[in-house]
């Protein structure tokens, strides 16, 4: 028999959401929203999940076992504002039988343009380009100026084949770009062919064959430190690094000094291991682009993750299986 369920659930909320989802939230929920934009200190997201049926977080808390812990009886479900859980201890979660979703499928197409804007930006030199235009140093048109590297012909890497790789696939391929991929599970046929790419079993031997890499996989267990120096020195002096999945996933410090050294062409991040801090190593070089963790920030996008989140609560306090629940 199914545990009766509250038709407006408490609903505690980390951050300020897009006017619309507050909005509805409120119309639906008994929510506890915020009136400040602001990541909240652990005391305070303990306090928030003591007291709540359903506890909303976002990529910017780290909801770790002591927070859970803090959670009382009433928890029942964490919905998460965003696709990664990385930030969530999902075990501590399962073990107190507390479900956890996610906003998958909307934020693919935003954060896909995005890693191909940041790509773009990095490998022709955009930052470069407008910094001597609004620094007053550039003095018109010249030949040899500002040269960047044509990305048409050369040979992108994706790490993590998902709905994001596979939506970079599909922009690169039109940008005239060879794909290439690693991931655990090979595509179906159909699928490869569709975006002409180029699986690789062994991650180390795809990387000599790039010249851009951009990495897409989640960030796990396995996948946290993924590039560290060994494996970033198997990447080519030309070779352009993207990465707009999470910042754990490339060894910060070794990838500043392979930039340093010229033993990578450049690198556009988006993420980084302790955002919003971004180490000065990376912020000093002139050869990388850096962007505060925007990949997802369209108007659009983010009234659509608001729109999942909301769909998860409202199929759990029906007492169904909400749709985007991530574990069993
Ligand atoms: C996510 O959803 O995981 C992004 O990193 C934030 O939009």
């Amino acid at each position: 028999m199914s545990e009766a369920r509250p038709a407006r659930p408490k609903v505690f909320v980390t951050r300020r959401l897009p006017d619309v989802t507050e909005t509805r939230m409120r119309e639906l929920f008994d929510v506890d929203l915020r009136d400040a934009d602001r990541a909240l200190s652990r005391a305070e997201m303990s306090a928030g999940i003591a007291d709540c049926d359903v506890f909303v977080p976002t990529v910017s808390d780290e909801i770790d076992a002591d927070v859970i812990a803090s959670a009382g009886n009433r928890l029942k479900l964490i919905a998460n504002f965003g696709v990664g859980v990385d930030h969530i201890d999902l075990r501590a979660a399962h073990e107190r039988s507390i479900p956890v979703t996610n906003t998958p499928g909307v934020l693919t197409d935003d954060t896909a343009d995005m890693t191909m804007a940041l790509l773009l930006a990095t490998v022709r030199r955009m930052r470069a380009g407008e910094t001597s235009l609004r620094e007053g140093s550039w003095d018109g048109w010249s030949p040899t100026s500002l040269r960047g590297t044509r990305i048409g012909g050369k040979a992108l890497g994706i790490v993590g084949m998902g709905r994001i790789g596979r939506a970079v696939a599909a922009r690169a391929r039109a940008f005239g770009m060879d794909v290439h991929y690693h991931n655990r599970r090979r595509l179906p046929d159909g699928v490869e062919s569709a975006y002409g790419a180029t699986w690789w079993d062994d991650l180390d031997s795809m990387l000599p064959e790039v010249d851009v890499l951009s990495i897409h996989c989640p960030l796990t267990p396995d996948t946290d430190g993924l590039f560290d120096a060994k494996r970033l020195s198997k990447l080519g002096s030309h070779v352009y690094l993207i990465n707009t999945a999470r910042g754990e996933i490339i060894d910060e410090a070794a990838l500043a000094e392979a930039l340093a050294a010229g033993r990578l062409a450049g690198a556009g991040l988006d993420v980084f291991a302790d955002e919003p801090r971004v180490p000065e190593a990376l912020k000093s070089l002139d050869n990388v682009t850096l962007l505060p963790h925007m990949g997802s920030a369209t108007f659009e996008g983010r009234r659509q993750m608001g729109d999942k989140v909301i769909t998860n609560i409202r199929a759990w306090s029906d007492g169904h299986r909400p749709p985007d629940q991530v574990l069993e």
